[in-house]
């Protein structure tokens, strides 16, 4: 079975990035010129989902609008010929996309926020993203593959629930769901057992989900039966490892980078590799660090 729906959980405060995020969504900072939503949604769709459907929350409206018309920047782009500008306004949302969104009223978990999808997801494997997650793939610049499109690969040779994974500190496991895996080093590798935020004498690896998720529908009621789990919130974590010894749960190690851009760093760096990365920016940039490091 193909997977052709994304979830993105995007009802969260982002009460990291205040005050950026008193009145725009987190998922709407620009990394060079575009909101980390958009980065997310063109992986999905790079990855060839054409459902994409969006959990959000008060205050997330700027999303809904980015990937609807905008009549009179349009019609204004229009009347003054540049349409290299409308083609990059236009093309945010392909034809053949199609948006959904739904809302999840209280901020009460990442678990809650994909049972809030359950009736748009319905009864079929799926994908979630988590958009302050920016993942890069090796070689996607140079037309490679993305990192859920990786995933969608090792869905369709081994399907079942597919987890992105990366190495991270021991002394971060606080920060990740950390899975317990047969074959540490494979790159795709049987999961049996998965903690949410682990304190790093209590984690039972160094492996980490980072935020790119292959689901199947069984999640949903997994989730519903979980008590409230790590910061008193239902956790998506919590679910998938209820699942395991019913279900292939399964750890992948994607091939790509990986920026947390929900972290000032992370986000920080992400600018910085994609500027250098953008042939029409990467001159001035390397120029300007070799002036500030020199
Ligand atoms: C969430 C998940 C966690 C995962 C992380 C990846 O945590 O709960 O399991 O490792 O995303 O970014 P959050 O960053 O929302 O605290």
């Amino acid at each position: 079975m193909t997977i052709r729906k994304a979830v993105f959980p995007v009802g969260g405060l982002g009460t990291r990035f205040l005050p950026a995020t008193k009145a725009i969504p987190k998922e709407m900072l620009p990394v060079v010129d575009k909101p980390l939503m958009q980065y997310a949604v063109e992986e999905a769709y790079a990855a060839g989902i054409r459902e994409m459907i969006f959990v959000t929350g008060r205050n997330k409206r700027a999303i809904e609008d980015h990937f609807d018309v905008a009549y009179e920047l349009e019609t204004e782009l229009e009347a003054a010929g540049k349409g290299a500008l409308l083609e990059l306004v236009t093309s945010i949302k392909p034809d053949d996309m199609d948006c959904f969104y739904v809302r999840q009223p209280r901020a009460l978990g990442l678990g809650h926020a994909v049972l809030c999808a359950e009736r748009l997801v319905g009864n079929e494997p799926f994908a979630v993203l988590l958009a302050d997650d920016l993942m890069i793939g090796r070689e996607q610049m140079s037309g490679g593959p993305t990192v859920l499109a990786q995933m969608v690969q090792a869905y369709a040779q081994s399907p079942g629930t597919v987890l992105a994974v990366q190495d991270v500190p021991r002394a971060e496991t606080r920060r990740y769901g950390v899975v317990d895996v047969h074959g540490v080093n494979a790159t795709l590798a049987e999961v049996f057992g998965m903690v949410e935020k682990p304190a790093p004498e209590k984690a039972p690896s160094t492996l980490a989900v980072a935020g790119r998720y292959i689901l199947t529908p069984a999640v949903f009621e997994s989730i519903r039966q979980q008590p409230r789990g790590a910061g008193g919130e239902i956790q998506l974590t919590d679910g998938i490892a209820a699942l395991i010894g019913k279900e292939r749960v399964q750890a992948f190690r994607y091939d790509g980078r990986r920026y947390d851009c929900g972290s000032k760093e992370g986000f920080l760096e992400a600018t910085i590799d994609l500027a250098l990365a953008n042939p029409a920016l990467s001159e001035a940039v390397r120029a300007h660090l070799q002036r500030v490091m020199a």
